[in-house]
């Protein structure tokens, strides 16, 4: 196993080289990027291809969104995502949903309270998605200023089939407990009256109780300036927040390493669960490895997932960019080889979700293949609201960031290329 760390760990390599070496394998490490070729600048696509032919198995910590898809793509042994910038953990949610399940049984109609930096927490990104997966509803307890991303709570409304209720400021302040919660997503599991009653559901789950409250430290590492800048808030779990009723059976979660978000004071507490999390991390990555090597098979039968969307895919040689600057796609050593890869999750707006780091992005400008299904003679782009637009099948869609950059590849204005402040519909159309 090659375990690229690109990121501080203690955790996470430690216990996959522990897991390797438990099941008998050997590993090999870098966790310094400045001691591999990465640092000559070296793309992530060649250095797939390298490692493949010394290891078995690599494991990838990397500080860009997607890395860890875009090395898939060109090794050809697996690959595990060990956390990709503020993007996504899957093997840290592995370790969280094996401590649900061994200390609670059913993950089904369980209610996890999600704490903390929830914009930056990757291991919270990964945990939404399980949780739903399993019939969980989910509280959002962000520090303010650290919401779920926009993408996340996309696809979790619209792949999940649950329901997500978000409070107002006003509902807040009124809500009775010890925590404010500032949205809930309520599994398709659970009898509600959701859209009769907001708000109703919240009592009647706070009532029952919190069955995991799950904790995370503010990513200072990930923050922008601004918000590096802003007084911004990170309130403490402690015996007092702890002590409350709705609190009262609840589990703490935490995946480390803790700064000071989580009292010390928990730690003695029956009810804390941090340290079991990481030390499952073992056994979870060794099955996890041994999966992956085809040297166990996986004896449960395939269950059909939740939801399964096919979106059509955007894939062409030019076009409009990720609009995420973190995303592995904006990154120098990787423009020269990648293409605009996209599933085009919505057609009004018209939106894609980057095939890498998942963040969504509104094209402005769109033309057609088959120039506007053969209605006009010339290459002519529009803007992506325009009704033309709409017309266009995601098939024959041609999608740019700016009009200069639908001329720079031969596109003219097309009618509902100006802003719509401006737009007038000619008389014979
Ligand atoms: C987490 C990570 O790296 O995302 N740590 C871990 O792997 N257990 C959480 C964190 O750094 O806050």
């Amino acid at each position: 196993m090659a375990t690229i760390f690109f990121e501080p760990s203690t955790r996470t390599r430690l216990s996959f080289e522990s897991a390797m070496h438990r099941l008998g394998g050997s590993v090999i490490s870098v966790s310094d990027p400045k001691s591999t070729s990465f640092a000559k600048g070296e793309s992530i696509a060649d250095m797939a291809r390298i490692i493949s032919s010394y290891a078995d198995i690599i494991v990838l910590r990397h500080p860009w969104e997607g890395a860890a898809q875009l090395m898939a793509d060109y090794a050809t042994v697996p690959v595990i995502n060990a956390g990709d910038g503020g993007h996504q953990h899957p093997t840290q949610t592995l370790c969280d949903l094996y401590t649900l399940k061994k200390e609670r049984g059913e993950l089904k109609g369980m209610t996890i309270a999600l704490w903390g930096d929830l914009k930056y927490g990757r291991t919270t990104h990964s945990l939404i998605f399980a949780l739903a997966k399993f019939g969980a509803t989910i509280l959002f307890c962000p520090s303010p200023g650290l919401e779920v991303p926009d993408n996340i709570m996309h696809k979790l409304v619209t792949e999940y089939g649950g329901e997500l209720e978000k409070f107002s400021k006003s509902h807040k302040q009124n809500q009775k407990g010890a925590f404010p919660v500032d949205a809930a997503y309520i599994t398709p599991e659970q009898p509600h009256q959701l859209t009769m009653m907001p708000g109703i559901d919240l009592e009647v789950t706070m009532k029952a109780g919190v069955d995991a409250l799950y904790v995370t430290r503010p990513q200072r590492e990930r923050f922008t300036s601004e918000e590096k800048a802003a007084d911004l808030q990170f309130p403490i779990v402690d015996q007092k927040l702890m002590s409350g009723k709705e609190l009262q059976r609840a589990l703490v979660m935490h995946p480390l390493p803790r700064v000071d978000e989580l009292a010390y004071d928990m730690d003695a507490d029956p009810r804390s669960m941090y340290f079991k999390q990481a030390a499952r991390g073992v056994p979870v990555r060794m099955a996890l490895i041994a999966l992956a090597l085809g040297v166990k098979k996986n004896t449960k039968p395939d269950e059909a997932p939740v939801t399964k969307v096919d979106y059509p895919v955007y894939n062409r040689e030019y076009g409009v960019k990720c609009s995420n600057p973190r995303c592995v796609t904006w990154q120098e050593t990787e423009k020269n080889y990648l293409k605009p890869q996209f599933k085009i999750v919505s057609l009004k707006p018209l939106t894609f979700r980057c095939i890498y780091c998942e963040h969504g992005t509104e094209p402005k400008y769109v033309a057609s293949t088959e120039w506007h299904q053969g209605t006009t003679g010339e290459k002519r782009y529009n803007r992506a609201n325009s009704h033309l637009a709409k017309k266009i099948r995601p098939e024959n869609l041609i999608a740019f960031d700016s009009a200069e950059e639908a001329e720079k590849h031969g596109y003219l204005p097309g009618h509902y290329a100006q802003s719509q402040a401006v737009e007038e519909k000619p008389k014979n159309e």
